[in-house]
């Protein structure tokens, strides 16, 4: 009796279940119809919205590829005006780092994997002393002034096919400009290429820029150069 009973009382169980199931079940179909009728009306009101999107998208992308690759860098003369010289110099000092553990600066230093870079700035390309360069670097031909020291700096790899320095290169402009300036003052004194004269500033502002800068060095020259040695 008792096995009866039950056995009823789930069979009623399950046909409840069954039937808010089924209720459930049509209320969600007519939820999903509602928001299918909804959204195909609002694609036909709001269908400009579509095409704008993707296209916000692209030129952030295109922006972003802009700033660091090219047009929007600034030039090596600029770069080497951007900041007093004994800033620049300090600046580039730290970053050498990243080439000491192949050349040597100093005057007299050894050559390593790299050769000693002492006096580079304006001396003949690939001609220190007792190393033995790559037949591509010996190719370059020419000497090291700011700009070739730019390309070299930027993309060794690029710049000349097949040299042995392995060393990915400087992305930022600054760094490039900062070791250049470094180079120059270890046994090298080429003339710093000026910036000013080719702003669209006048010449008085110019004046005075390099009036606040020479101050700056002036400051600088007690401060952070002292700090970083
Ligand atoms: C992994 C080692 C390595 C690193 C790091 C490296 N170089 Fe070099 N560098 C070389 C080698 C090797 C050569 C010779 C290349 C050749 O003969 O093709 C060279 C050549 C040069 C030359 C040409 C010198 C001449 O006499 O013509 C310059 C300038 C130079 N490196 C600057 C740098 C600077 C600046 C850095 C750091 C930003 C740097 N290198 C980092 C290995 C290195």
């Amino acid at each position: 009796m008792n096995q009866d009973t039950s056995s009823q009382a789930e069979a009623a169980d399950q046909k409840g279940g069954g039937d808010l199931f089924n209720t459930a079940a049509g209320w969600v179909l007519f939820a999903a119809g509602l928001g299918l009728g909804l959204s195909i009306l609002s694609g036909k009101y709001f269908h400009g919205d579509k095409p704008e999107r993707p296209e916000k998208l692209g030129y952030v992308i295109e922006g972003a590829v802009e700033e660091s690759a090219g047009p929007a860098e600034m030039s090596m003369a600029e770069a080497l005006n951007k900041m007093p010289a004994a800033e620049l110099i300090a600046a580039g000092e730290k970053a050498f780092s990243k080439c000491q553990s192949c050349h040597t600066i100093d005057q007299g230093g050894a050559n390593g994997v790299g050769p000693n870079l002492y006096g580079t700035m304006g001396k003949a390309v690939a001609s220190h002393p007792g190393f033995a360069y790559s037949a591509e670097l010996k190719a370059l031909g020419g000497t090291w002034d700011w700009e070739k020291m730019n390309l070299w700096l930027k993309n060794p790899k690029a710049y000349v096919a097949g040299t042995k320095m392995s060393f990915a290169g400087l992305s930022k402009i600054e760094d490039r400009a900062a070791i250049a300036m470094y180079l120059n003052s270890k046994g090298s004194n080429l003339p710093v290429p000026s910036f000013a004269a080719d702003a669209a500033a006048g010449g008085e502002a110019a004046a005075v820029e390099g009036e606040a800068e020479a101050t700056a060095a002036a400051e600088a020259g007690t401060d952070p150069a002292a700090a970083s040695q």
